[in-house]
């Protein structure tokens, strides 16, 4: 029988949810103690849906000094955290608030890190040094999707040979996180889709473990998912339910921050690894990468627990009817890979749009198990050769 795992559960973040609550951001600044403002977005999407504006004026009436950068890419780059820390030290910055998705609130997270350092802050994502401090963050969310808002990590990529490594503390989780739904109305329906992938994902890493486990986290994960799928396909067929987008939005923060592993030995994670080299080499979307992935992964591993995705199956697919633990895990599986592609979303490297050679193959095994630093996962444990061929099936 499996023992529960000792735990710690620490969301420290304040949620502020619902319609017109971006309104609040500089009262929470200023309750958040920041002054000084870096107000740090991505590509755009911001400016033109007008947020940028809302947020601007509400920082102006708390009197918030505040200087600004903008330009976060997906997959966010490790020269733009460069610049905003030099930034953030020239202007004595006190307070990050990022406005944007997970790659905005990541970069925002690593410039925190190094506005509260010395050193050089790739150093950390190299497992050189430990952090021992973050700058004071604020999210305000566009996107449901990685769940940084609230969540202890952030991906970077470093453009000197394309290596994303993710780098988690606790002083990074936010101090607020603002989430109206109604601000993801304007996303694409690709991102909306990539996103709720992120979502479940995040939950089945958790949900895929080894040792430990309660009664409580399995039903709240598999509650989650089975609403995030419901919601994802009414926002397929209605973009614009806002009903649906706070099932989900909610969905994307209970996903990541730590709720569904309580108890549990932290889960596999080989899906995001796996996937962290793909949108490193080829800069592809998250959600989009780990769909593509994840049924390789999945019929790679799935006999080391057979019993446990045959729970999957039943308790989150719906599969029903008779059938060895294996046969109905591979049906699992199956259904899982038949929900993303309603939601349009690739089920192999091919549908992805990338087709590595050998070669990039080698190279994104060796990077992965050497960015862990040994074995990848715990259900199945990979190493180089093991992830080559997951690669090579995802094909
Ligand atoms: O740059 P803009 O113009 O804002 O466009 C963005 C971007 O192109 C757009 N977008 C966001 N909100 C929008 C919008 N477009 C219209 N309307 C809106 N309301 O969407 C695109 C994707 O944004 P991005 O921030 O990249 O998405 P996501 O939240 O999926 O973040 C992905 C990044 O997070 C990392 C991923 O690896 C990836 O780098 N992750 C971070 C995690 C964490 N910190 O805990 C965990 C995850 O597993 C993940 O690895
Ligand atoms: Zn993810």
């Amino acid at each position: 029988e499996k023992l529960m795992n000792n735990f710690v559960y620490n969301t420290p973040t304040r949620v502020v949810f619902g319609r017109g609550v971006e309104e609040e951001c500089g009262r929470l600044v200023r309750e958040s103690g920041g002054s000084r403002v870096l107000l740090h977005y991505g590509g755009g999407s911001v400016e033109r849906s007008g947020l940028l504006g809302r947020i601007r004026a509400s920082l102006d009436k708390e009197g918030l000094y505040r200087v600004e950068l903008g330009g976060v890419v997906p997959n966010p780059r490790l020269s733009l955290v460069r610049e905003g820390v030099a930034l953030g030290r020239r202007e004595g910055v006190d307070f990050v608030l990022a406005v944007g998705g997970g790659s905005v609130i990541d970069s925002a997270k690593a410039i925190g890190y190094g506005l509260a350092d010395e050193g050089d802050v790739w150093d950390f994502y190299e497992r050189k040094r430990k952090a021992k401090g973050c700058a004071p963050l604020g999210v305000v969310l566009t996107i449901a999707a990685a769940g940084s808002e609230m969540s202890p990590s952030c991906v970077i990529t470093n453009e000197e040979g394309w290596i994303k490594r993710g780098y988690t503390s606790e002083y990074s989780r936010p101090r607020f996180a603002v989430m109206n739904p109604e601000l993801t109305m304007t996303l694409p329906a690709y991102q909306t889709a990539c996103g709720c992938v992120d979502i479940l994902i995040h939950t089945m890493e958790r949900y895929f473990h080894r040792t430990g486990g309660m009664e409580i986290t399995d039903g709240i994960a598999e509650a989650l998912l089975r609403t995030v799928m419901k919601n994802a396909l009414i926002l397929r067929d209605d973009p614009s339910s806002c009903d649906a987008r706070a099932e989900i939005m909610w969905a994307g923060s209970l996903s990541h921050n730590g709720l569904t592993g309580c108890g549990t030995d932290g889960g596999d994670w080989a899906s995001h690894k796996i996937e962290h080299e793909l949108s490193g080499l080829f800069d592809v979307a998250h959600g989009a990468g780990l769909a593509a992935v994840w049924g390789s992964w999945a019929r790679y591993v799935y006999r080391e627990d057979a019993a446990r995705f045959a729970r999957f199956a039943q308790k989150v697919m719906g599969v029903s009817g008779a059938g060895t633990h294996e046969e109905m895990a591979e049906k699992g599986i199956e259904a899982m890979e038949n929900f993303f592609r309603a939601i349009h979303m690739p089920t192999s490297l091919t549908e992805l749009g990338v087709s590595p050679t050998e070669e990039e193959i080698r190279d994104m095994a060796v990077k992965c198990v050497r960015g862990v630093g040994g074995p990848v996962g715990v259900v199945r444990p990979l190493l180089e050769a093991d992830i080559e061929k997951i690669y090579r099936m995802a094909r």
